[in-house]
């Protein structure tokens, strides 16, 4: 078969399509490079460059005619640069996907699953979170992956493209972003530890996050790709079985820390149900945290 990876030089996505690989599967990757990376290109696949905010659909259609699926991974997924940038983050989030789904039903494409984000959930009074709980988009990231999921699941009922939302919990693994103001809260820890530094903790560290190893996600987007009972515009929840404090990592770092104002747009906590995606698409995580982590901290060589 043959399946297009958006973002495919990024983080999750060219994990997954080393996966498709080998599997098999014919893999067209399309990516502008914006953060995605050359190398992290596997081999076998084609790549396509291409900035999805462009409204030349035709030629994008053209990249998608005989694939069974698109794996929609392509935005720019950082909240603070969503808060500075609304307009430029917009552009890249939403017209992104709307792109994306016009052109897979231009080309015929059976199913589009696509990269949603637990940030939708906001700040919930309760847990864990559940997809038919009320939004609470904190930032404008959180509102324009949200946007993305009601796309999906409008094109299911306005043209009959089917589609999947998968709403990840804090990903992590080898290849995570590693550099720049916007890396996830290991990666800076790994970089401040690394370099003698302090690590660096907004607000009191109190704050939960489910996270879920890359590897269980790749396993995800696969399920909902194949799964017969899902592909009608669902929401499903991507999340480990528990959540962890950002004060409980860095202590597993061993070092000392400083504490900083807290974020705008921050979300106090996070754990998913994921009670749907089990019944839908037969998945839960496999990688424990405590695994996961360590086996992280080794390949950095913090350990
Ligand atoms: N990493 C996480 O913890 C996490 C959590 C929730 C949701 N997500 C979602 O998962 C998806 C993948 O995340 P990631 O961590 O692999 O991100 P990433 O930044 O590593 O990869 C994103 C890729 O998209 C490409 N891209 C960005 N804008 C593009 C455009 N306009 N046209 C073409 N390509 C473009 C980038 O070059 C990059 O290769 C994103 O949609 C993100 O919102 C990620």
């Amino acid at each position: 078969m043959k399946y297009i990876v958006t973002g495919g030089a990024g983080f999750i996505g060219s994990t997954l399509a080393k996966r498709m690989i080998r599997d098999g599967h014919e893999v067209v990757i399309i990516d502008n490079f914006s953060t995605g990376l050359r190398e992290r290109v596997p081999e076998g696949a084609t790549v396509v460059e291409w900035d999805l905010t462009s409204e030349d659909i035709q030629t994008l259609a053209s990249h998608m005619q005989g694939a069974d699926g698109v794996f929609h991974f392509a935005a720019l997924p950082r909240v603070p640069f969503s808060i500075a940038e609304p307009i430029i983050s917009s552009k890249h989030n939403v017209f992104g996907t709307l792109h994306t789904l016009v052109a897979a039903r231009d080309a015929g494409v059976r199913r589009v699953v696509y990269s949603a984000s637990s940030s939708a959930y906001g700040n919930q009074p309760v847990l864990p979170q559940h997809p038919d709980m009320k939004p609470q988009p904190l930032s404008p990231y959180a509102l324009q992956k949200l946007m993305g999921e009601h796309f999906c699941s409008q094109f299911y009922a306005l043209y009959g493209l089917e589609t999947v939302s998968l709403r990840y919990f804090n990903v992590y693994g080898p290849g995570m972003a590693e550099d720049g103001a916007y890396a996830p809260v290991f990666a800076i820890f790994k970089r401040q530890y690394l370099a003698k530094e302090p690590l660096t903790i907004c607000g009191d560290g109190s704050q939960t996050r489910s996270f879920c190893h890359v590897d269980d996600v790749v396993e995800a987007n696969v399920k909902a790709m194949m799964s017969e009972k899902a592909g009608k515009g669902e929401v499903l929840n991507v999340s480990g079985p528990t959540s962890v404090s950002i004060k409980d990592i860095a202590d597993r770092f061993n070092h000392p820390i400083t504490y900083l104002d807290p974020r705008p747009g921050d979300v106090p906590h996070s754990l998913g149900d994921i009670e749907r995606t089990k019944e839908l698409i037969d998945w839960e995580p496999k990688i424990h945290f405590d695994h996961g982590f360590e086996a992280l901290l080794k390949h950095w060589g913090v350990r």
